[in-house]
């Protein structure tokens, strides 16, 4: 949780009306599906709704039913919902559109409900927060069930999430906020001094894309202190990354089993994959596909052949940057040759094309040569 954290920005005061939702409201919006002992709960918010009346009418039901709760929200829909959002029973929840209200948690205490999320999406929704919980947050040692989450989760999806605060500047004073941005340092170092690891050994899918308030710390926080041996799909899409992360380039290390990395539309000048050797020494057949494509590549590295000689071959996609036709596109071209005799299926790399300043015009990879490298 720690980096969610990081996207508060200051912004917009919220006059919110309560209601509370009945078991009538649920039993109506939760039909039952028999056979499969499930309740699929489908819910449109025009108003607002709560996750804590949500939880007590799942607590009611019979101890072997499983629940999933899709929310969609209008445009001045509110949902209450706090982090590590657990409710009795409940395997899946998709939220879309909403304003997530009272996120970070109020209270520390444990919730006494065990992890029991298995898909998990928010989509598009704004987390209004107030500043001077998140400052006394950032100082504050989380619990383990706080920090890590729902640890059962095997698809966790943040797309399109913004951040707003609920106070006004005048309400939290310079001092505070100097404390957190002095103690900035402290608190980076906070990942060392934890003494619990968050084990996410079901996770197989990750997406956080399309976020313009990702800090450059969001990959040393998220796996400082966590494990994710499971991962196969990470998209990264359109956060307006410049550069690899380290934890990207020893990608090895971190996320051992990944076959997908799709940081398209970021705006990455250069890559590094190679970083850290893996502690597998078995081959694998399958590849790791990096999908930078509409990125602002325009060097290709020197190594590029060792892309395919490693344990588990890479396959980078540049299609869509701005790559010059020269020595170094040729460097590329081979590589993709090389890559193609053993992958037929990513044939749609020997359309990607460089700029030739000579002709004025694009040259598709298959149809470059260039006698002069
Ligand atoms: C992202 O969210 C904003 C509102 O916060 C919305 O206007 C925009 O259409 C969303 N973009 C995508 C690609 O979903
Ligand atoms: C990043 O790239 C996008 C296009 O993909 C462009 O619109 C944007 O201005 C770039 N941002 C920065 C910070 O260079």
């Amino acid at each position: 949780m720690l980096r969610h954290l990081f996207g508060i920005i200051v912004g917009i005061n919220l006059i919110l009306a309560v209601t509370c939702q009945s078991r009538s409201f649920f039993d109506m919006n939760c039909p039952q599906n028999k056979a499969a002992n499930l309740r699929k709960c489908e819910i449109f918010v025009d108003s607002r709704i709560d996750f804590i009346d949500f939880g007590k009418w799942t607590s009611e039901l019979e101890s072997t039913v499983k629940v999933s709760l899709d929310v969609t929200c209008s445009k001045k829909g509110v949902f209450s919902l706090p982090w590590p959002m657990k409710a009795r029973g409940l395997i899946k929840l998709n939220v879309k559109g909403c304003v997530l209200e009272g996120f970070f948690p109020e209270s520390l205490t444990p919730t006494n409900l065990k992890d029991e999320l298995q898909e998990l999406s928010l989509d598009t929704c704004v987390i209004v927060s107030n500043l001077k919980r998140v400052i006394y947050l950032f100082n504050t040692p989380l619990t383990k069930e706080i920090d890590c989450g729902q640890q059962t989760l095997q698809r966790s999806v943040w797309r399109n999430i913004s951040y707003m605060s609920t106070n006004n500047m005048e309400d939290v004073t310079i001092d505070q906020f100097l404390k957190v941005f002095s103690s900035f340092e402290h608190f980076l170092n906070r990942p060392k001094q934890i003494r619990y690891r968050c084990k996410y050994s079901n996770l197989k899918y990750i997406d956080e894309s399309i976020s313009s308030t990702r800090s450059k710390y969001s990959f040393l926080l998220m796996t400082a202190y966590a494990d994710f041996p499971k991962l196969h799909t990470f998209r990264w899409i359109d956060n307006g990354y410049r550069s690899i992360p380290q934890e990207l380039i020893d990608w090895r290390k971190y996320f051992p089993q990944l076959k997908l990395l799709d940081l398209s539309y970021n705006n990455v000048t250069k890559f590094d994959f190679l970083g850290a050797p893996s502690s597998e020494t078995a081959s694998k057949s399958e590849p790791l596909v990096v999908d930078l494509s509409q990125n602002s590549v325009a060097e290709i590295p020197i190594n590029m052949p060792d892309y395919l000689t490693g344990s588990v071959p890479i396959i980078v996609d540049l299609t869509g940057n701005p790559l010059r036709c020269d020595c170094n596109f040729l460097r590329y071209k081979s590589y993709v040759m090389n890559a193609l005799k053993r992958y037929e299926k990513y044939e749609k790399l020997s359309r990607i094309t460089c700029n030739s300043a000579i002709k004025h015009r694009k040259i598709q990879l298959v149809n470059y040569r260039n006698n002069n490298c």
